[in-house]
């Protein structure tokens, strides 16, 4: 009977239907394995059921011996060094579409909290501070009939778009390459160079993955071509942005806010971050509704029990390691 090793907590269902014709290997805690502990317990098994914070780099994936597949339960997989699993024959899969929706809702939530002052509104009422209404208290920016930027128009970026234009939104888009004119215009959207987009946007958000080309693909140059009225979201890979230098941004109100679900070394947060009113942090839960949450896992384990069946699993990210 295969096995399969399941690296950190996942929903139940995704187990239990692995367990039907598998032996598992399950790590039901919130804290994973540590990598020694995870290249121990990968020795026998067959499949990997991975989550972000596993890091698996070729270093990691060169000690593992039999291990057919790795599914992450994610649709980013910068976490997984995909051409080195393609050289010794491991099939990595992820999670799309599943997930575009919810996080291209939360994408919205962020912007409009972070444009409007909603946690600090809501830490100001409990502060019991509040004395009377005033014409500028916790003033915000207008969404309606504002410029929107996005680096990015994938699945999720579209999505975002499609938000967007319930507000009445104006939208630029930058990309590696133009979005099909179908989607263009469905969205009314301009394909701009990425200094036009940082210039003319009153709102830039991000659905880049995490490669080599952006890591810091917005840096103290970028944001100094914003406008100081401008707002950054952030819900796609934490080290696409230079959080020192974003840290710096608003701090001197070159921008005037952020909204970040994500960070260059999660948990940690840069210090100066915690600090400052205009930005709006959360804790990397931009898919996590339950419903979303529990079909990425079960989508996992389907791609994993596929590959250990030998059919090519639904969401096949290195073709070029499938040989069957
Ligand atoms: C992903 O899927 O890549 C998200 O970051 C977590 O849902």
């Amino acid at each position: 009977m295969s096995k399969i090793l399941v690296t950190k907590r996942v929903y139940p269902e995704a187990v239990e239907f692995l367990r039907k014709d598998f032996e598992v290997d399950y790590e039901g805690t919130d804290a994973g394995l540590t990598t020694e502990a995870l290249i121990e317990r990968a020795k026998g098994c067959d499949a990997i059921v991975s989550q972000l914070t596993d890091k698996l780099n070729a270093e990691i994936l060169s000690q593992f011996e039999g291990i057919k597949v790795i599914a992450n339960v994610a649709v980013g997989f910068d976490n997984i060094d995909v051409p080195a699993a393609t050289e010794r024959g491991i099939l990595v899969t992820n999670t799309p579409g599943v997930l575009t929706e919810t996080t291209a809702d939360f994408a919205f939530t962020l912007l409009m909290a972070t444009a409007r002052r909603i946690p600090e509104g809501h830490a100001f009422v409990h502060s019991g501070e509040w004395k009377t209404w005033l014409i500028d208290l916790l003033a915000g920016q207008d969404i309606h009939g504002a410029t929107l930027g996005l680096f990015g128009l994938g699945r999720i970026g579209a999505a975002v778009a499609r938000r967007a234009k319930g507000f009445g939104m104006r939208i630029l888009y930058n990309d590696a390459m133009p979005a099909p004119a179908a989607l263009e215009h469905e969205l009314d959207a301009r394909f701009v160079s990425k200094d036009e987009l940082l210039r003319d946007s009153d709102f830039v958000s991000l659905h880049v993955p995490l490669t080599p080309e952006t890591r810091h693909f917005i840096g103290a140059a970028e944001l100094a071509r914003m406008k100081p009225t401008a707002i950054l979201i952030n819900t796609s890979r934490g080290p696409v942005v230079d959080e020192a230098a974003l840290a710096d941004a608003l701090e001197k109100r070159l921008i005037w806010a952020a909204g970040l679900d994500v960070f260059e070394r999660e948990p940690q947060v840069e210090e100066k971050l915690l600090s400052l009113q205009n930005v709006v942090l959360a804790p990397h839960i931009a898919s996590a509704s339950v419903a979303t949450r529990r079909r990425m896992s079960m989508m996992a384990a389907e791609n994993a029990a596929a590959a250990l069946k030998g059919e090519r699993p639904a969401n096949l990210l290195n073709p070029d390691a499938w040989t069957a």
